[in-house]
């Protein structure tokens, strides 16, 4: 498959490389021919720095044999392997089809290591120091670009190590999120609240609910609003793991903290996603670093070995 949008470029690609290998066999050639005159002590007459002259010698022969050998070595490489456009040479050689050989090997490899793991509860997995080490690999490199290399997340990516779920914390609905991914969805609500001082006394009551300093004057007005808000969140922002609706009463924070935070969630919403992961990690990759995140919430029952 070529990547150009059409044909001319790949011919272009393909001339130019061609063109500037000739250019050399040219230039190679012109050379081995004609040599420039030389003076009666066989120097160029080009001076430098007072007194560098520049001897006109033949070029040695070593030099001239790897220059042809590099003329060579281009033209076959260039026959075997994919370079000139999207011609693919001879040998079907793709990075993309040596990648996957070397997954494949590499998943075959570890089959037996994974295999042991995949008869396991996953409690049992997030227990053993050969799986967590395994997981914590896994972790690095595809999760803690956003959720950080300790878990503990940042601002609008959830800390994985405590016991607030927006999605469940459970190893099969930890191992459905991952997979599957997860779209956190809340809409604009300004309007359904009403004016900006109704949003602003809805805000007040959001804090109270989890003894956030807040305005108990306008938290009183706000409660009766809340009705919009306790369709998701729930009566008193328990929170709806079903629709991955934050608890909002437990003085934990995904978008921020505070009377400004929480306005602006409600007058703009949020849309924030977890990629799936079912295409880039295997059903058996993805059951190890979700045994990892299981256990780094569950430290006690981790540390208790059996
Ligand atoms: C591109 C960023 C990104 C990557 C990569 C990513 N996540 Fe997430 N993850 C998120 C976001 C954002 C959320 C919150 C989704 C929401 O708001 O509903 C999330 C949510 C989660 C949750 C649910 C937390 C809860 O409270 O229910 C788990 C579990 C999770 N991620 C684990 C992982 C694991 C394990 C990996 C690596 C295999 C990973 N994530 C990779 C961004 C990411
Ligand atoms: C349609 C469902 C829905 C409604 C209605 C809704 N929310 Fe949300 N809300 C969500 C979801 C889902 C999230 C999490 C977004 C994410 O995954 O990042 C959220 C997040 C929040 C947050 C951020 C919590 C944190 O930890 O930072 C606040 C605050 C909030 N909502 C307040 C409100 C208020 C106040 C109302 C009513 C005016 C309301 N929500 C109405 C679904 C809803």
């Amino acid at each position: 498959m070529s990547d150009f949008i059409n044909r001319f470029w790949s011919d272009y690609v393909a001339v130019v490389s061609l063109l500037s290998i000739l250019g050399c066999v040219i230039l190679l050639w012109l050379t081995a021919r004609k040599r420039v005159a030389a003076s009666a002590d066989n120097t160029t007459g080009h001076v430098w720095d007072e007194d560098l002259r520049e001897a006109n010698n033949p070029l040695p022969m070593w030099w001239v044999g790897l220059f042809v050998l590099t003329i060579v070595f281009g033209l076959g490489y260039l026959a075997v392997f994919p370079g000139l456009g999207s011609f693919r040479g001879q040998s079907d050689w793709t990075s993309r089809g040596e990648y996957e050989a070397e997954v494949a090997r590499a998943t075959q490899e570890l089959a037996p290591v994974y295999a042991k793991y995949a008869a396991m509860p996953v409690e049992e997995v997030a227990r053993d120091p050969q799986a967590r080490a395994i997981g914590e690999r896994l972790f690095m490199g595809n999760c803690a670009q956003c959720h950080g290399s300790d878990a503990r997340g940042s601002k609008g990516f959830p800390n994985l190590t405590d016991k607030d779920w927006l999605h469940g914390g459970t190893p099969e609905k930890i191992i459905e999120t991952i997979t599957k991914g997860r779209v956190g969805v809340m809409p604009p609500m300004a309007a359904a609240v009403g004016s900006p001082d109704d949003v602003k006394n809805v805000a007040n009551y959001v804090l109270s609910l989890s003894g956030e300093p807040h305005d108990s004057v306008r938290a009183g007005l706000g409660k009766s609003k809340f009705t919009a808000c306790a369709a998701c969140h729930g009566i008193g922002g328990v929170g709806n793991q079903a629709l991955g609706a934050p608890n909002l009463s437990d003085r934990i924070w995904l978008h921020g903290y505070g009377e400004a935070a929480i306005i602006q969630m409600i007058n703009s919403g949020k849309h924030n996603e977890m990629p799936a992961q079912e295409g880039r990690l295997t059903e058996a990759q993805i059951r190890m670093v979700a045994s990892y995140v299981w256990g780094l919430s569950n430290n006690s029952a981790v540390a208790s070995t059996p």
